[in-house]
């Protein structure tokens, strides 16, 4: 792959890399047309990444379908797909992690440790593969997006970061490779996040700062959903994820995950 993408280079082409873990869905095809859109090559990387799962996590059942994937992404406009074994990408005495030390330890990274350190460095050595000038994350993972532009910057990566806002369901439900587990009472459950997020911007746009009343908007649908058990509902600075004292005075991402039978989901606003 990287002598690939070096012959690329070397004829002038820009490189868009679009990582992801599979089970691709809407949400995932919009990147590839944003990269299609952004470059003259397009790879798709298709691995998924087991530093990223905790021990009980589903790294084991995640869902995978590598020829339906492929099939999906060439009309969307892939010219590439990087899938390699993890035994490629790790291979025996890999002991090497990247890690964003502060954006990395609330929420997501609370509930999940370790799983950022995983993305940081999976997504580091795909970067190192792919050679991309452009790479392309969705905005529903928003942590992680923050922690990757973050590393970027940090680790001096030669690459642009570009985001393609949340694909959302006509009901609102933002797309998720793990909504395939939801049973239909399950996934009718699942709204209970997006109404949350509603009733904060509702809040939000008639005037609403203070962080308490804002968490507390957000938290009420879902608490009356018996099926939705929180996890965290977090109201934060949009670029450092530190949170409110009180009051809500500059651009914050109200950022949530629920699980919703044994499912756990996230999805985010940015309030500005
Ligand atoms: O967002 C994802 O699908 C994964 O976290 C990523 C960025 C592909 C790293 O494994």
């Amino acid at each position: 792959m990287r002598a690939r993408a070096e012959d690329l280079r070397r004829d002038g082409r820009r490189i868009a890399v679009v990582p992801t873990m599979g089970a691709l869905h809407d949400g995932h095809l919009a990147l590839v047309r944003h990269a299609r859109a952004r470059a003259d090559i397009v790879i798709l990387t298709l691995f998924v990444n087991p530093t990223q799962f905790g021990p009980t996590e589903d790294l084991s059942r995640y869902p995978r379908d590598e020829v339906g994937d492929l099939a999906k992404a060439r009309p969307a406009g892939i010219d590439l797909a990087f899938c390699p074994p993890a035994s490629a990408m790790y291979p025996a005495g890999a002991q090497t992690f990247v890690e964003v030390r502060d954006l990395q330890q609330p929420m997501c990274g609370a509930s999940r440790p370790g799983h950022f350190a995983g993305v940081a460095t999976i997504v580091s050595k795909l970067f190192n593969i792919t050679l991309p000038h452009l790479a392309v994350f969705g905005e529903k993972d928003y942590q992680q997006l923050a922690i990757i532009r973050r590393m970027v910057r940090d680790l001096d990566f030669d690459i642009e970061i570009s985001s393609v806002p949340i694909v959302r369901e006509s009901d609102g439900l933002a797309l998720s490779s793990r909504n395939a587990y939801l049973t239909p009472e399950q996934r009718t459950a699942a709204l209970a996040l997006s109404r949350g997020l509603a009733a904060v911007e509702t809040a939000f746009r008639a005037g609403e700062r203070s962080s308490a009343a804002l968490l507390a908007a957000a938290r009420a649908p879902i608490e009356s959903e018996s099926l939705a058990r929180i996890d965290y509902v977090e109201l934060r600075d949009a670029d450092e994820l530190t949170p409110f004292a009180t009051t809500v005075d500059r651009p914050a991402v109200l950022a949530l995950a629920v699980v919703v039978g044994a499912t756990r989901l996230i999805d985010n606003r940015v309030l500005e």
